[in-house]
């Protein structure tokens, strides 16, 4: 039942442009605000496409002086933050672009913080409260995304790795939001189809799980239920024959399960991060094994809300069961795996993963409690 005597909070603040050829804005928008030095924060991979090049050279164009930095790591550490900064002021910078997938951002959004916020790194840690030290100013930050995955682009917060043990940290303010971000469908018309999938899944997962979430919010409710339709119906075609409708909804469908998921994730996300922490699995990939075992899990006592979905999705039948076998059937139409042998996993993993997961930040939020004892047998169940 929901408790209409509290005061809830619901913030949806971030400018989004959106649509093919957005990036062409990029560079008459910087100099609207004044802005000359940027810092272009991306990783290896990214900074060599084409399209990189391009935004660049725009820039350059327009007597922009754009500097990069791109010595990142797939799951992003500390040290990456460190040496962005130091980057930041060496060239003396007035404002950073994050531009690529959710690695990229996340070190962006993170270089934003570390630039005049000088403690340790991890004092910043949300989950002891590190938020309170964010006092000072933060530098112009905008994101452009060219994965339609993590939704990091309309974000508050950033996933961080401790360099040794390779545990994720969050790094949270209100004041690491994107000022605006550039969300042009033409930047991923080029993904290849195993991130296309990994990174849709991740984005699918958001969604699916912040509609679950048991905080009260209807407006992410709302929002997730048009992206997991706005995704089901353009994963596949998106992954296998990508076009411009395809990629413009996958990447609609990411920049909204990442506004709805400030509702809370759930047991996928916990049973996925430990699988990036120890194995370095991709997220998304991570996110897609996990996804029909966890929504199988959360079926008993969200049926109404199962049912829901699977209108949404057009399955022929109207319960939890259908999504479950859909989204089984989802990662078989990707190319995707179904099982975690598939990606690595070993029997001798599942006691420490499990460990991992009962300490996970996401589940908490997952409409029924997960116990440690649920995160092993799922984990069996899907090895
Ligand atoms: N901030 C958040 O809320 C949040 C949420 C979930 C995950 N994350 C983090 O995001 C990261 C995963 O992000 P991701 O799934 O976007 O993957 P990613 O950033 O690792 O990118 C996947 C791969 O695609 C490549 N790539 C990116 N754009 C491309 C393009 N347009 N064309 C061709 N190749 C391209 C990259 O170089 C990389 O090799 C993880 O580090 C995870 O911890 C953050
Ligand atoms: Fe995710």
């Amino acid at each position: 039942m929901t408790d209409f005597s509290t005061i809830w909070q619901f913030n949806f603040p971030t400018v989004i442009r959106f649509g093919a050829g957005a990036i062409g804005e990029l560079p008459g928008h910087l100099v609207a605000n004044g802005l000359s030095r940027p810092l272009l924060i991306t990783d290896p991979m990214v900074a060599q496409l084409g399209f990189f090049q391009e935004i660049k050279q725009a820039l350059e164009a327009r007597g922009i002086s754009a500097e990069v930095f791109s010595a990142i790591h797939k799951n992003p550490v500390k040290s990456d933050v460190l040496k962005g900064g130091d980057a930041y002021a060496a060239a003396d910078r007035d404002s950073i672009i994050g531009i690529g997938g959710g690695a990229a951002m996340d070190v962006a959004r993170a270089v934003v913080l570390r630039v005049h916020h000088r403690r340790d790194l991890f004092d910043y840690d949300d989950l002891i409260g590190g938020d309170q030290y964010v006092t000072e100013d933060v530098p112009y930050f905008i994101t452009v995304p060219t994965t339609s995955g993590t939704g990091s682009e309309v974000g508050r917060s950033a996933i961080i790795s401790e360099d040794d043990t390779h545990r994720k940290r969050i790094l949270f303010s209100p004041k690491l939001l994107a000022r605006i971000v550039f969300a042009d469908p033409m930047l991923t018309m080029e993904l290849p189809p195993f991130v296309t999938a990994a990174t849709g899944m991740d984005a699918l997962t958001h969604n699916l799980e912040a509609y679950l979430a048991k905080m009260f919010h209807p407006m992410c409710e709302g929002i997730a239920l048009e992206g997991i339709d706005l995704i089901n119906r353009s994963l596949a075609q998106a992954t296998h024959r990508p076009d411009l409708e395809s990629r413009s909804r996958m990447l609609l469908g990411s920049l909204m399960g990442a506004v709805a998921f400030q509702k809370g994730l759930g047991v996928v996300h916990s049973l996925a991060h430990p699988l990036s922490s120890l194995l370095d699995t991709h997220h998304g990939l991570a996110n897609a094994v996990n996804l029909p075992y966890g929504m199988r899990f959360n079926i008993g006592g969200s049926e109404e809300k199962f049912g829901r979905i699977a209108s949404v999705m057009r399955l022929p039948g109207r319960d939890g069961d259908a999504v479950v076998e859909r989204l089984f059937a989802f990662n078989v139409e990707l190319g995707l795996p179904t099982r975690l042998r598939e990606i690595g996993v070993k029997d001798e993993h599942i006691e420490t993963l499990a460990d991992l997961a009962h300490a996970d930040f996401a589940h908490p939020n997952n409409p029924k409690p997960v116990s440690r004892e649920d995160f092993k047998k799922l984990y069996m169940e899907a090895l």
